[in-house]
């Protein structure tokens, strides 16, 4: 495990980049991070097949989205490089394909800067989703935004209270996106085993990334008018899967879809 924080890394707080790479197995987490996590997994011990089946949602969504013929990905709330990253998948199917990560933890850019020094169709930045013409003016040196792209949004919205609005936020960047342009969503919800996805939500509250849970209508409601992929959306494990959906993926609280900008 990384105990020696790179410069400027503050590891007196736990934060949601880092437990969710501990979910994952990863080596980029400190102990204030693995105790957190572990106080989350003590609540809710399907967070960390959560995490797995949210990150296949992801892969699965993005090899979709390549498959409909998008080369240009705009991933917000990018975490830490792991397997199967966003531009991996995308280049594996066209190599022209150009992907900018967004996250606002700046350990994202010291791994991913490391994993992406040769690739010059992706780029990284340290932005804050909540500030859409920060997000928007970076993505433009690598995106043309006035042509179709794909808007991730995984796993990330859940960490923006209702008080910074993010139903009118994620309505502006759909505004932005071109006639044909995705978004991907996935969020967790308290539909679904409310009391382990509410202890959950509860343990993250001391760490730099507490979380909301929001009910499924809530979240179908980042879509807005957008015309929904087969199967719509869904508890993760069942968006197009490519393997036997597990016969737990009721217990999976994150919900998923994709949506196309009409
Ligand atoms: C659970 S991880 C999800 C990683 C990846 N999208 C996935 O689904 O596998 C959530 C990420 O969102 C980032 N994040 C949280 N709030 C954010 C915000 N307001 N702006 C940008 N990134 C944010 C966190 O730093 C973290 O890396």
């Amino acid at each position: 495990m990384a105990e020696q924080p790179p410069p400027g890394i503050d590891t007196s707080v736990a934060t949601a980049a880092r437990m969710y790479d501990y979910y994952l197995g990863g080596k980029d987490n400190f102990a204030v991070d693995r105790d957190a996590a572990e106080r989350v997994l003590s609540a809710a011990p399907e967070v960390r097949p959560i995490a797995l089946e949210n990150r296949r949602f992801l892969q699965r969504g993005v090899r979709y989205l390549a498959e409909q013929g998008v080369t240009q990905f705009l991933d917000i709330g990018t975490g830490l490089p792991t397997q199967g990253n966003v531009h991996q998948i995308a280049q594996a199917h066209d190599p022209a394909a150009r992907v900018v990560y967004v996250d606002n933890d700046p350990i994202v850019l010291v791994h991913a800067r490391a994993l992406l020094s040769s690739n010059s169709a992706t780029k990284v930045v340290t932005a804050d989703l909540r500030d859409p013409d920060a997000v928007l003016g970076s993505a433009s040196e690598l995106l043309d935004l006035s042509r179709p792209f794909a808007l991730l949004m995984a796993a990330v919205l859940h960490f923006v209270p209702d008080s910074d609005r993010p139903h009118e936020l994620v309505a502006g960047y759909r505004e932005v996106l071109p006639s044909g342009g995705h978004l991907l969503v996935s969020h967790v919800t308290g539909d679904t085993r409310p009391q382990s996805s509410a202890g959950a939500a509860a343990a993250y509250r001391n760490t730099r990334n507490p979380a909301t849970l929001r009910t499924v209508e809530q979240i179908a409601g980042f879509f807005g008018d957008f015309d929904l992929a087969e199967p719509g959306l869904v508890p993760v494990p069942r968006w197009r899967p490519d393997s036997p959906v597990p016969s737990d993926a009721e217990d999976i609280w994150m919900y998923g879809a994709v949506g196309r900008k009409p």
